[in-house]
């Protein structure tokens, strides 16, 4: 049985342990995110026009920061409901748990979007089809 985590998808404010040398922002597995990352990938060079992720996973989690710039990400539970999340900040980052239906768009030319994932790539935990999110998600409820 796979859960709608829906609820549980949030924004994360990392700590700065900067001084007056700098920023330094630490995302530590298990402690300053949910999970311990097995994966990092990153998204640059997409701009306003372009609309990523439109996908759902059924086996990872993941945390997206934007390093640099900024990008808007939209959580949909295939029940109706969706939020929007703004990342504009290098020390905030939001926590998107299984099963939740994501697109990150509305990108900023000097967009840097770090992604940590849960689990190492494995294209059959992506749902890329809506309509199999939809039916997946009644499934399990
Ligand atoms: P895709 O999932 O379409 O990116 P996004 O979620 O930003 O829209 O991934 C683009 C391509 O890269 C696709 O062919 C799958 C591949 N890929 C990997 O091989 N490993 C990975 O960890 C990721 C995220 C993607």
């Amino acid at each position: 049985m796979i859960k709608n985590n829906y609820l549980e998808t949030r924004m994360i404010e990392f700590k700065d342990l900067g001084d007056e040398r700098g920023s330094l922002v630490v995302c530590e597995g298990e402690q300053d995110i949910p999970f311990e990352p097995k994966r990092v990938f990153y998204i640059f060079g997409s701009d306003a026009t372009v609309v990523r992720g439109q996908h759902a996973n059924r086996d990872s989690e993941f945390v997206l920061i934007n390093v640099a710039g900024k990008s808007k990400v939209k959580v949909m539970d295939g029940m109706g409901n969706e939020m929007v999340f703004s990342l504009n900040r290098p020390n905030t980052g939001i926590y998107i748990p299984k099963m939740v239906w994501k697109e990150m768009y509305d990108f900023s030319a000097d967009s840097v979007l770090l992604c940590l994932a849960s689990t190492h790539y494995d294209g059959n935990e992506y749902i890329r089809d809506y309509d199999e999110y939809v039916k997946e998600i009644k499934e399990n409820h």
